[in-house]
């Protein structure tokens, strides 16, 4: 028999707002027991104080963290500096970034190399950075959706392990297209998580 008791590893979520995927993450840890084998969430971390996601993941009993970017008047450096510093007093073996809006220099990225994930709400490597669902809509596609990647310091384009599909229905706009995706997100995210702390790498589509 094997007893191997193995610890749950430890994800620090970074947000910037309203935190959905947040709770998705960290609900799929908390509730659901095959999962919470695998990881709890040790942080959660926004760089925006009012972000919406802050008082839900504290409601769910989750350390929170908030670093101002705008207090760093645009020295990125120091901004990233402090960010690793709050982060590492956690001891995280992943970051998941879940709506974070910063880009990420080389140096932070080459930190914590290995260890992070970020969700992008488009079918990767289409539509990388910003504006994903009206590009998307504009360019006439009949399809769109999110994808899971691990962070590289290429941005949006680091090794894809997860995709889900929605279809773009006639008429609709940025708003209608990013509520169904978000649906994916939701379901996608914890998947790729869950395989993530597995040490499973290969892509998995929903
Ligand atoms: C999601 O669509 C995510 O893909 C994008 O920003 C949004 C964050 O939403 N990068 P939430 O804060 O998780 O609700």
């Amino acid at each position: 028999m094997n007893s191997k008791v193995v610890s749950p590893k430890k994800v620090a979520i970074l947000i910037s707002g309203g935190g959905s995927n947040m709770v998705s993450l960290a609900k799929s840890m908390m509730e659901n027991a095959e999962d919470a084998r695998l990881g709890r969430p040790c942080l959660v971390l926004s760089n925006v104080p009012t972000a919406g996601g802050v008082a839900k993941a504290a409601d769910m009993g989750i350390a929170t963290e908030v670093v101002d970017h705008r207090d760093f008047k645009g020295d990125r450096e120091a901004f990233e500096q402090k960010l690793i510093s709050v982060i590492d007093h956690y001891e995280p073996d992943v970051i998941a970034m879940a709506g974070f809006m910063r880009i990420l220099t080389p140096t932070f990225i080459s930190h914590y190399a290995g260890k992070m994930l970020n969700i992008h709400p488009s079918l990767l490597p289409k539509y990388k950075g910003l504006h994903t669902h009206q590009r998307a809509i504009e360019a006439g596609d009949a399809e769109a959706g999110c994808s899971v990647h691990e962070v590289t310091a290429e941005l949006d384009g680091g090794p894809i392990l997860g995709q889900a599909r929605v279809p773009i229905m006639a008429g609709d706009t940025a708003d209608d297209l990013a509520a169904r995706v978000l649906v994916k997100e939701h379901l996608l995210y914890p998947a790729v998580l869950k395989r993530f702390l597995l040490g499973e790498k290969d892509l998995i589509t929903l």
